[in-house]
Parts: C-alpha cells; sequence; structure tokens
C-alpha cells in the first residue's frame, strides 16, 4: 500500500511514517508544500530507519504529487490548515483513495488545553465537508502522541479510535494500524462521533502537564 502523508515533514507525520515503514513495508511517501523540505525530511526518516537496520526508499513530493500515486492520504497538518490543504490538493485525489484526518482543533488557556470545535461538528466532518465524494474519509490517530510514535525504542500499546462512513475504508486503515506494533484499532461509530475522538486529545495533553512523569499519554480501553 502506498501512503502518502501530507504534512509528513511535521511531528504526527514522522511517527507514522517511521512507525510504519519500521513495522510493516507499506510504501511511504511524504508531502509538503516545499518539495525541498519533503526530501530532506524523507532522506533523514530512511537513515534513522537504517541505524535500525531497515533499508527502504522514502520519497518526498510536494503534496499535490504524493498525493495522485496514493491509495492513503493522511492529512497531517495543523486543524486551521486543514480545509486549505485539502482544497490544494483535491485534484489529485483518484476515486477511491482513502483520506485520513488525525487533525484536532484545540485552543490554550492559562487552565491547559481545551477542545475547539468546528461549526462542522468535529475537525473530521470538516474534511469530509471539503474533500471529493468518491473518496471516502476516515478519522484517526488523533490520540496518538508524536513523541511517544516517533521513538521506534519505545512500546506503544495504545489504541486507535476510528470513525467513517465507508466500511472498505475503515477497514483500511483498520489494518495500517494494527501493521504498527503496540496499536489496536478500534471502532467509534460514524463521522458524527468524530468529536468525541477528537476531544480526548486535550485532555491527554492536560494530564500530562498536571501530572509529573507523565508524557507522551495515549489511550488503552481494557
Ligand atoms: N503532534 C501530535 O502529537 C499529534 C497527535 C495526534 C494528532 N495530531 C494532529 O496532527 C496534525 C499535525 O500535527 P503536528 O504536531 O504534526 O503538526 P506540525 O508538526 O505543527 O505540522 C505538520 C506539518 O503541517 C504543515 N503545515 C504547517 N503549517 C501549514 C499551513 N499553513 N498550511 C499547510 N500546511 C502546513 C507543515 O508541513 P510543510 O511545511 O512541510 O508543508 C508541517 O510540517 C494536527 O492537526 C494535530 O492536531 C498531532
Amino acid at each position: 500500500m502506498r501512503i502518502a502523508i501530507l504534512g509528513g515533514t511535521g511531528d504526527i507525520g514522522e511517527g507514522l511514517a517511521l512507525r510504519w515503514a519500521f513495522h510493516a513495508d507499506h510504501e511511504i511517501v511524504i508531502g509538503s508544500r516545499e518539495s525541498d523540505r519533503a526530501v530532506t525530511k524523507a532522506r533523514e526518516y530512511e537513515t534513522e530507519l537504517s541505524s535500525r537496520g531497515v533499508d527502504v526508499t522514502i520519497d518526498g513530493l510536494e503534496n499535490p504529487d504524493a498525493t495522485a500515486t496514493a491509495d492513503v492520504v493522511i492529512a497531517a497538518v495543523p486543524a486551521y490548515h486543514l480545509v486549505d490543504t485539502i482544497e490544494s490538493v483535491a485534484e489529485s485525489l483518484t476515486a477511491g483513495t482513502v483520506l485520513v484526518s488525525p487533525a484536532v482543533g484545540m485552543r490554550h488557556d492559562e487552565a491547559g488545553m481545551h477542545y475547539n470545535r468546528p461549526g462542522a461538528g468535529s475537525v473530521t466532518a470538516l474534511a469530509a465537508d471539503v474533500t471529493p465524494e468518491d473518496v471516502p474519509v476516515v478519522g484517526g490517530f488523533h490520540n496518538l502522541a508524536a513523541g511517544r510514535l516517533a521513538n521506534l525504542d519505545v512500546d506503544l500499546s495504545m489504541d486507535v479510535l476510528l470513525v467513517g462512513e465507508d466500511d472498505d475504508a475503515l477497514e483500511t486503515v483498520a489494518a495500517l494500524t494494527d501493521a504498527i506494533d503496540g496499536l489496536r484499532p478500534l471502532e467509534a461509530g460514524p463521522i458524527d462521533n468524530a468529536a468525541e475522538v477528537e476531544s480526548l486529545t486535550p485532555l491527554l495533553i492536560n494530564l500530562a502537564e498536571y501530572n509529573e512523569g507523565l508524557h507522551d499519554v495515549g489511550v488503552r480501553f481494557e
């Protein structure tokens, strides 16, 4: 499977790229607004993987070029730039490609982080509103901590809550989740339930802030 990570130059993109290349043999393409940045990061990830005995080629391309050849596109950009990013690649999305949104809108004040629910109901719903109709959208990976994901020495033991309407797309993303050691995919219902999933992320950040010794926490349901 060829996975394009738009904004794969950033924190969560790095973690997902490293984990998919390390634990599975999926083809990874790093997308960026700047092809030079994409290539530089792709080489960095290759070097990290090579130091662990995994020799892979990771492509680095501008977001629309990365999208054009992908089976799955992860829109790993800040929530406030998600719509622009999806619109910038819309013409490169082919029917049946799966678009995944891990984005969470948050605001910060003196108490901590708070979920910033968009008018569409959730960031995943916002993504679905601007994505071409023949491209199913799945919300997922919202509650993973990028630092933990990118550190290949660390066990994950986390759940990944998935929301979406299209069963085949959900199955595809669940299989991609399962391919990463320590991640368990759990279905959380249709996109109408995305806000509940997204709103866990500021809670996790606040728990880490207020409890000494807790870093990069995720969720695990037992
Ligand atoms: N960090 C986490 O632990 C974590 C965990 C779960 C979910 N998430 C979600 O995943 C998404 C990405 O998080 P992140 O921490 O990886 O973000 P980030 O590192 O701040 O940014 C990711 C990438 O987004 C691109 N970007 C930045 N500004 C942009 C703009 N104005 N327009 C288009 N692209 C822009 C950049 O890529 P280029 O400059 O190369 O284009 C950047 O490398 C967010 O929506 C976040 O809520 C993050």
